[in-house]
């Protein structure tokens, strides 16, 4: 057995070279205090420099591990927090991000000063975005996604946190099947929007889905187009669209809505001043 200043020791120093230091201490403080050594982080300062038990002394050994072959952490941990909601991700969905918090955030306090009757969130993934709108009210939701692998986690996850989902397996880009999809009052969607370029080699993100993620270099709006098209049939009159966008693809996307007529854009910034959303109507 070790002390936590060693161990942790040990955790800063084998993955200094593939992460900074930023990076190492808070995943140190956010996951292994709170979520393996299951310690407040008071508790955690209380007890000074604890001995570390053998189990979780080799916890933290294969945690290095997992990080140091660009592993995201929650992969090993099986889930992340969303909202405060812990939501069960595995390889086949994006681990949810903190910006898409606040396009949940945005289309809740729309909702409650509206009347929407249906909303349907394209391309789910864990379900974290239809999941944190029906814990706080109370319309019609459905939710697509192209990966089979991602309607079970969303639907798995949907039934622990008892929110009601119609989840659907569906391709967006394929046009023959908004038939079968409702009229809705409000879209929401964080579609896949990165490019290759964007993301450097030794990156986390290279262990996500990569239809989660990427978007084809000659047609980077091809998501955005998607969504405007099923719109254009299945969004009732007055409906809104509520996106998360590519802060590099703002410019284009515009251009793109405007073609298809919209003129009341509101582009909106995250919290490290990015132009991030986008909604529509
Ligand atoms: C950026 S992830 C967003 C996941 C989740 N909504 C979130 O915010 O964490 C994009 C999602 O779109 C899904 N997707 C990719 N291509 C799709 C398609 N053609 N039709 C429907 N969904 C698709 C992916 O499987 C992935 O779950």
């Amino acid at each position: 057995m070790n002390t936590v200043t060693s161990v942790k020791k040990r955790f800063i120093d084998t993955l200094g070279q593939n992460y900074s230091f930023h990076e190492l201490s808070s995943m140190w403080s956010q996951w292994v205090v709170k979520e393996l050594l299951n310690k407040s982080s008071i508790n955690y300062f209380l007890e000074g420099d604890f001995m570390v038990s053998e189990i979780d002394e080799n916890l933290i050994d294969s945690l290095i591990l997992h990080l140091s072959s660009y592993k995201p952490i929650q992969y090993f941990f099986g889930y992340s927090y969303f909202k405060n909601l812990k939501i069960q991700v595995d390889a086949s969905v994006l681990i949810p991000r903190p910006e898409t918090e606040q396009l949940v955030d945005m289309v809740i306090d729309y909702v409650k000063e509206n009347k929407v009757s249906t909303i349907i969130d394209i391309g789910t993934g864990s379900g974290c975005i239809s999941i944190a709108i029906g814990k706080k009210i109370k319309s019609n939701i459905f939710a697509i996604d192209v990966s089979s692998q991602a309607i079970a986690k969303a639907t798995s996850n949907s039934k622990t946190h008892q929110v009601d989902i119609d989840f659907k397996l569906i391709d967006i880009l394929n046009v023959d099947l908004y038939k079968i999809l409702p009229k809705v009052d409000l879209i929401v969607s964080n579609p896949p929007y990165v490019l290759k370029r964007e993301v450097p080699e030794k990156s986390v993100v290279h262990s996500e889905p990569k239809h989660a993620i990427f978007v084809p270099d000659d047609d980077p709006l091809i998501f955005y187009k998607s969504i405007l098209n099923f719109a254009k049939t299945n969004l009732n009159r007055g409906g809104k669209i509520f996106l998360e966008i590519n802060p590099l693809l703002v410019s284009k996307l515009i251009g793109c809505m405007s073609k298809y007529g919209y003129s009341d854009i509101q582009v909106c910034t995250d919290f490290y001043q990015k132009k991030r959303f986008i909604i529509v109507s």
